[in-house]
């Protein structure tokens, strides 16, 4: 396995390895990776012949005051992670590599898919993921690439920016992959201390909530919506940025629950900002 810092030198190798006639898989990460990430790598490597690795924190999609500067990294770490699956190729640039001096160009998913949700709080956020994320398209011009479905929001605007730009890479959703305990994976769970750890639990158990209810027959937004927020308000470290139910596609909010939808939640503890949500399927009535 090879990491590379430059443009030029993925563009060789992806140059030499397409000659061959090998089907190229694509993980864009921010690195500190964990189970969540080298699920993706498995999928990846299950689905094509080589498997390419981005490493950047990138700085985009970071809104002022955010965590960008303590944004936790660790190459060597993550080199290790990506060697144990059979990563083929680390793209780890620096900042310069991406957006060298004079850089302007932004590609933005504009309309509601991208003010909703983690877009409400986080204004400037998408449009960073879109620019950095059809960058490296450009850079690695994958068949397919892999993302985890803990970010639903960033599926749902990805897949639209690749329908709206007539991109050919294929998009692969994979399962949230979870502590034991029901935690959500993420590369930010570890700035949460041992209380907000504890606590954070809140978050998985009342999508459950929310899942038995549908199960149970509930169709009314509202009530699953107030359901969650009584669970997550039982932790007094917990804060809610947002509860919603969506269309999976639109990210419009429903009124009642049909097809397929989206439960997505975003509690702070502390400074610490969690995401997580359930996707589901109810038959039309
Ligand atoms: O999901 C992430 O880690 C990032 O948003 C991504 C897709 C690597 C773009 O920086």
């Amino acid at each position: 396995m090879k990491t590379v810092k430059t443009i030029s030198e993925v563009r060789a190798f992806v140059d030499e390895k397409r000659r061959a006639g090998n089907r190229i898989g694509f993980v864009p990460t921010m690195g500190f990776l964990h189970e969540g990430h080298a699920s993706l790598m498995k999928a990846a490597k299950a689905k094509c012949d080589v498997v390419i690795v981005s490493i950047f924190v990138n700085p985009t999609q970071f809104g002022p005051g955010e965590d960008l500067e303590t944004y936790p990294r660790d190459l060597v770490r993550d080199q290790n992670t990506c060697e144990a699956v059979g990563v083929d190729l680390i793209f780890a640039p620096e900042a310069s590599e991406m957006y060298p001096e004079g850089y302007s160009t932004y590609v933005d998913c504009e309309g509601e898919i991208t003010k909703q949700l983690c877009g409400a709080s986080r204004p400037t956020h998408f449009k960073g993921v879109t620019s950095v994320v059809a960058k490296l398209f450009n850079i690695v011009q994958p068949d397919f690439a892999f993302f985890g479905q803990k970010d639903a929001q960033q599926i749902a605007v990805i897949e639209k920016m690749v329908r709206d730009l007539n991109m050919t890479v294929k998009i692969v959703p994979c399962p949230i992959v979870r502590e034991s305990d029901g935690l959500a994976m993420s590369s930010r769970n570890t700035y949460l201390s041992d209380e907000q750890r504890k606590e954070a639990l809140v978050l998985s158990q009342s999508l459950e909530i929310a899942k038995n209810k549908i199960q149970n027959g509930e169709r009314d937004a509202n009530k699953i919506k107030s359901a969650i927020m009584d669970h997550i308000q039982s932790s007094p470290l917990a804060e809610i940025d947002y509860v919603s139910l969506v269309n999976v596609k639109t990210l419009l909010p429903l009124v009642v629950i049909e097809d397929e939808f989206l439960i997505a939640l975003a509690v702070k503890f502390g400074k610490t900002r969690l995401i997580d949500n359930y996707r589901g399927q109810v038959s039309l009535s």
